[in-house]
């Protein structure tokens, strides 16, 4: 148990050094959405020589070549499309040595097909192929408490803090879908195992994430900078307040590393957040710090302006900003996706509990304000930002 409270203790975000691969391997991972915003920090994470389970050889997949910022994981990188099944097939179902799947991916639609279709070509490009397959964790997140973005304050969501066991909401959700492919297909193959992991908002790295709030703050109060101007907080009253929780990356990834591995976490459902809670008010303070701005904060009678609207032209200030400081070359809208944030700072009452984690034997956490700032920092280390 000790592995999972020393490392919370740690949380330095500073490169992992690379260890020698070993020469043979106890487990094999699969991690499908490599490049994401989890799937980075699992293709961090695994190949440590402490990890439970290791040492781990990594596979890790995702559409795009593989970019710069992944160089220092010892990963075996395939470029593949999951939405395309003969791709699936061609480059998934050699993998016979895969003894853990971690699919932490989608592909910026709520679509049911879209997303059933991208998990069930990786399943059954695995499952059939890969002997030693020994357990699946499936990523999904808080939504299933509350519904689609698309529905967002449409329907009765369930009081929050959320509980795992709570009934389905009468809805359409895709986690929905994931869940019931998942146990589905986990059952065809004997002493196939699963877990589902239901992260609140993810604090984390990835330029190619399409939900990465640090990555929309960050950009946001360089904007800000730039043009010398206060960081305004744009969003409402209530999510200025109100308590909030996140979950860190990397404690996302020792969750379903933990899953993976222990045998009191087998064919179940887990919330996944830091184990404290914060408020807007104190992370909107730590980024004004960070980037040398004056915040003015929530104004009383303020309505909620759009940063997608606000944001809509800066795409020439944004190259003008990576030029100036030698940062890595990215578009606005590729590191900043602020349709994501507009929802973020008008959301509240969305916290989690992590009690049946506790009972189950994840002892892990994440103080909100450290993991913060620290992913802040590992934006700069990795010049997105200024
Ligand atoms: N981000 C959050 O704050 C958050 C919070 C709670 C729950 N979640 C949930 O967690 C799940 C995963 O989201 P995420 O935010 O971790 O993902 P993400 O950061 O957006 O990353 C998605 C990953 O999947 C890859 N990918 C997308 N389409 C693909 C395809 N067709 N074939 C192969 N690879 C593909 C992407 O790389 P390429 O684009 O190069 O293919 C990328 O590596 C989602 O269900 C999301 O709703 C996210």
């Amino acid at each position: 148990m000790s592995w999972w409270l020393d490392r919370s203790v740690g949380l330095a975000k500073k490169e992992y050094e690379q260890e020698e691969s070993p020469k043979s391997y106890k487990s094999v991972a699969l991690v499908v959405g490599v490049t994401g915003i989890v799937g980075n920090s699992l293709a961090q994470v695994l190949p440590l020589s402490g990890t439970p389970g290791g040492p781990w050889k990594v596979y890790g997949v995702a559409r795009r070549p593989r970019p710069a910022w992944t160089a220092n994981h010892p990963l075996h990188y395939i470029q593949c499309d999951i939405s395309n099944e003969e791709d699936a097939i061609t480059k998934l179902s050699p993998l016979a040595d895969v003894t853990h799947i971690f699919y932490v991916s989608w592909m910026g639609s709520e679509d049911c097909d879209v997303n059933g279709t991208m998990f069930h070509n990786v399943l059954k490009s695995v499952i059939p192929y890969a002997p030693n397959l020994r357990h699946i964790c499936l990523q999904t997140g808080i939504k299933h408490y509350f519904g689609l973005f698309e529905s967002y304050g449409k329907i009765q969501k369930h009081e929050s803090p959320f509980l795992e066991d709570v009934p389905r909401l009468n809805t359409k959700n895709f986690y929905y879908n994931l869940e019931d492919i998942l146990s589905r297909e986990a059952e065809k193959k004997e002493n196939l195992t699963w877990s589902v992991h239901r992260p609140s908002l993810v604090f984390g790295f990835s330029p190619y994430s399409l939900m990465n709030v640090i990555g929309a703050l960050c950009v946001y109060a360089a904007i800000c900078k730039h043009e010398k101007k206060p960081l305004t907080y744009p969003g409402t009253k209530g999510s200025w307040d109100c308590y909030a929780d996140a979950a860190d990356a990397e404690l996302i990834a020792e969750h379903q590393i933990w899953a993976a591995v222990d045998p009191g976490a087998k064919n179940d459902a887990f919330n996944c957040t830091n184990g404290d809670v914060f408020k807007w008010k104190q992370m909107w303070e730590l980024l004004a710090q960070e980037f040398g701005v004056e915040l003015v904060g929530y104004k009383e009678g303020q309505e909620q302006r759009s940063l997608e609207e606000m944001m809509k032209d800066k795409g020439p200030v944004w190259d003008m900003i990576v030029r100036e400081n030698g940062l890595l070359g990215t578009k606005l809208e590729e590191v900043a996706p602020w349709w994501f944030a507009d929802i973020v700072f008008c959301s509240e009452d969305v916290l989690s509990s992590m009690n049946k984690n506790r009972k189950h034997g994840f002892m892990g956490f994440r103080d909100s304000k450290k993991s913060f700032v620290s992913w802040i920092e590992k934006m700069r280390e990795n010049k997105i930002v200024p």
